[in-house]
């Protein structure tokens, strides 16, 4: 019987290999490798520079909620804001230490937390941003909460959270379930029990909005635009056309993996 709890199951994978690190072939911890992790990352996720607009809170106090290898956070520290970091994971606040060092930048604060108990007073941060993390979280929801607690009034929120209905989670359903002679597996299972860390979530618009119909929080934009994962780009050309085709049938602007989200808090 496996009696390691949800979060230990999570914290256990993420510490084997912070986000972006698993295929770097440089030797660990060194300029080279973070110099990789981070040219990777912004090749394949580019659009994290305009949804996060990291020098729009040059001396601001920004709280970044579940940093992992620490590339999105180095952007906080290099574009003046005064920055805090957390992360389940003393591999990821490791990675981010070193990282900082390296480049002689300093973090006001870099802690190992858990985002369903943030340990900051309330109201305290012009922003919170988390770009993949709480649907990792056994409570995704009771995170979110403690982000809207620590976020000042009027401050902004800015969250990615997957996307049930993308074309990146049709094809985990195609390897995981369909081509596995399992097709009554349901999306959600799937994501559940094969999607990176134990338990994943990935939620639909209407879901999320519902979810925070009651919650302190006005919805500034909420984008569910193709990404490359979507896109297959590491595929051969055709399955690259085979996607471009499903993104122009279903939605280039509503099949994304990422729903990039942001929030105001009242
Ligand atoms: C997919 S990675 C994303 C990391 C980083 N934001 C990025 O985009 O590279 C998920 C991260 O969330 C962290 N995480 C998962 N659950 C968490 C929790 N309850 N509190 C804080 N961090 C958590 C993991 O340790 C991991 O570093």
């Amino acid at each position: 019987m496996n009696l390691m709890s949800f979060k230990d199951k999570v914290k256990k994978f993420w510490n084997k290999a912070s986000c972006g690190t698993e295929f770097i072939k440089e030797e660990k911890y060194t300029k080279k490798y973070f110099d990789s992790v981070e040219d990777f990352r912004y090749k394949v996720e580019p659009e994290i520079f305009s949804f996060a607009q990291f020098s729009r809170f040059r001396n601001k106090k920004v709280l970044e909620v579940g940093i992992g290898a620490g590339t999105d956070f180095i952007q906080w520290v290099r574009s003046g804001c005064i920055a805090y970091g957390m992360d389940l994971t003393e591999e990821a606040v490791k990675n981010t230490q070193i990282r900082l060092d390296l480049e002689d930048l300093k973090a006001k604060d870099l802690i190992v937390a858990d985002a369903e108990n943030i340990p900051y007073p309330e109201a305290v941060f012009d922003l919170v941003y988390s770009w993949g993390v709480i649907h990792h979280s056994q409570d995704t929801f009771k995170a979110l909460d403690e982000i809207i607690r620590v976020t000042k009034s009027g401050g902004i929120i800015k969250l990615m959270i997957y996307n049930r209905y993308s074309l990146f989670a049709f094809y985990r359903w195609i390897i995981e379930a369909l081509f596995k002679g399992k097709p009554f597996r349901s999306l959600k299972n799937v994501i559940f029990n094969n999607q990176e860390s134990f338990g994943t979530k990935a939620y639909t618009k209407k879901e999320f909005i519902k979810k925070i119909k009651n919650l302190h929080v006005e919805l500034i934009n909420l984008d569910r635009t193709v990404s490359s994962h979507d896109l297959l780009y590491y595929k051969t050309k055709f399955y690259r056309r085979f996607a471009y085709v499903l993104a122009s049938i279903f939605g280039w602007s509503r099949m994304g993996w990422f729903m990039k989200i942001e929030l105001k808090k009242n």
